[in-house]
Order: C-alpha cells, then sequence, then structure tokens
C-alpha cells in the first residue's frame, strides 16, 4: 500500500490518523441517497469532510460529504457518506480519494455502492443489484490511467471485483430475506442523464444497469490490493421510451429501499 500511501497529502493524512486514531479493516463508500445507513451501525466518530484539509467537497444533494468510524462485529469501518465524481469537475485523483484513503489506513476490503438506472427490462425501481462487471467506457478517455495506476505500483489486469465477495453478498441476500439481482454496471460520464440511443446502446454491448460514479473507485481499489464488492440500488428504469428522470426521483427511490439495502449490508458486514 505503500503508492497509495504516498498519494495522500500530509495535513490530510495526519488529520485522518487523529480521527480514526489507528487503522481500519474495511471501508463503505455509499451513493445517492443511500447515506441513511450510516445510522444502522455503531459508529463511534464522526466528521464533516469540510474539515479534513484538502478533501473535496460534494456538490450533488444526497451525498451529505462525511467521514463516520465505525465498528461492525470484531472490524474498524470507514464508512464514507457521499462521494465526489469527476462531472462535479473533480479530478481524477479527487474521485478516487476515499479508495486511496481506505488503503492508506489499512483496509483491506471495500464496499462501493451506488445508485443507478435500471437497463435489463425485467429491474424494477427500488431494486439492488449486484455489480458482476461493469462496462467502464468512458473511463478510458476520461481517466489517465498510466498516471494514476503505474503497473510498477500495484496490480491492473486481475478482475476489479471479488468473486468470492459475490458469493458472500449471495449468501447474506439468502439470510436476511433481501433479493438481490446481478448484473453489469456501465459507466457514463454524466451529469446528464442518457439519451434513448446511449440506453440502446449500453443494452446492445451487454450492460444491466448505467451510473455516473464507481467504475474510477473500482480500478483504484484493484491497484490498491483492495478486495472489491460493489452494490447499485436501482432507482428508475432506463428501458424503451426513456421518461425524464432527476435527481429527486434518484434519492427519493433510494430513501425508499434503504431499509432493504441496510438489512442486506449488515448481512454482508456479518459475514464477509
Ligand atoms: N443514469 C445514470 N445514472 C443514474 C441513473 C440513470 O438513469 N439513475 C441513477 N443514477
Amino acid at each position: 500500500m505503500q503508492h497509495a500511501d504516498a498519494t495522500i497529502p500530509a495535513p490530510l493524512r495526519a488529520a485522518l490518523e487523529n480521527f480514526t486514531g489507528g487503522s481500519v479493516d474495511a471501508a463503505i463508500i455509499l451513493g445517492s441517497g443511500l447515506g441513511d445507513f450510516a445510522s444502522r451501525l455503531d459508529c463511534q466518530r464522526s466528521i464533516s469532510t469540510q474539515e479534513l484539509p484538502g478533501y473535496p467537497r460534494s456538490t450533488v444533494p444526497g451525498h451529505a460529504g462525511k467521514l463516520h468510524l465505525c465498528r461492525s462485529g470484531n472490524e474498524r469501518l470507514l464508512l464514507f457518506q457521499g462521494r465526489v465524481h469527476g462531472y462535479e469537475g473533480y479530478t481524477p485523483e479527487e474521485t478516487i480519494l476515499p479508495v486511496r484513503i481506505a488503503a492508506a489506513l489499512g483496509a483491506r476490503r471495500l464496499l462501493v455502492t451506488n445508485a443507478a438506472g435500471g437497463l435489463h427490462p425485467s429491474f424494477d425501481a427500488g431494486d439492488l443489484m449486484l455489480i458482476r462487471d461493469v462496462l467502464p467506457l468512458p473511463v478510458s478517455q476520461l481517466l489517465p490511467l498510466e498516471r494514476l495506476f503505474p503497473s510498477e505500483h500495484g496490480p491492473r489486469h486481475t478482475p476489479l471485483l471479488s468473486s468470492s465477495l459475490m458469493n458472500t453478498a449471495r449468501s447474506a441476500s439468502d439470510a436476511s430475506g433481501v433479493a438481490l439481482r446481478e448484473g453489469v454496471y456501465a459507466y457514463a460520464a454524466g451529469p446528464s442523464y442518457e439519451t434513448p440511443a446511449e440506453i440502446a446502446f449500453y443494452r446492445l454491448a451487454g450492460a444491466d444497469a448505467v451510473g455516473m460514479s464507481t467504475v474510477p473507485e473500482l480500478f483504484a481499489a484493484r491497484h490498491a490490493g483492495l478486495q472489491t464488492l460493489g452494490i447499485s440500488c436501482i432507482t428508475n428504469k432506463s428501458v424503451t421510451v426513456r421518461q425524464r428522470v432527476s435527481h429527486d426521483e434518484v434519492t427519493s427511490v433510494a430513501a425508499r429501499v434503504s431499509e432493504d439495502f441496510s438489512r442486506l449490508v449488515l448481512s454482508i458486514l456479518s459475514r464477509w
């Protein structure tokens, strides 16, 4: 994790170490409208990310910009409530900072969550989807992959997502009774929602859901050697004729699903 370590500026690193008072075991990044999960965990400390020097400020409603230090069983967990996106004007380094922080503080496992539009015809608003694979189309143009993830500092060709954590999520779904769909998450740069032609294109390309985050974080997590799991909350259908979707709709569906989402994630945490 030496490289990830080196990328955290010293004042930020000092503030984080002061906040956590030592290393953490795992981290969770909570997507649009899913921040409520923080209240379901036993969190000892919370801080607004505005108090962390150099930490980028979220400009999107539904992203609280808080960091929590929580306990789950014997594990110390770092919970990022809210994230920043490339479409807000942040640099690639800023968008992947939570992953680098998690790795620098010693995390071995990462759960990334997001709100996404459902492309698979059988998906409905309110479904939860295990991210089985990703379609990172714009990332290869938008992320300077060689600069961010030099091959001498970490793996670049191994799978982005952990198949053993996927099995854990499937068992957690069975045990908690919370249904979990599975599919491929396509990365769209945003901030506009997709045109009908893009929706048709993503669907043809094999994607089941589409969203504007997560994939850069998965590249960073792989490079830092984290075992990673991804879960999408399908907040709207994007199938054929696209009705207008608004960010309010996205956050309100995510809030409605938050009870199921929390039960599923607690079940994952108890067995990963
Ligand atoms: N498209 C992209 N991102 C999203 C969507 C969508 O339909 N819904 C929630 N996030």
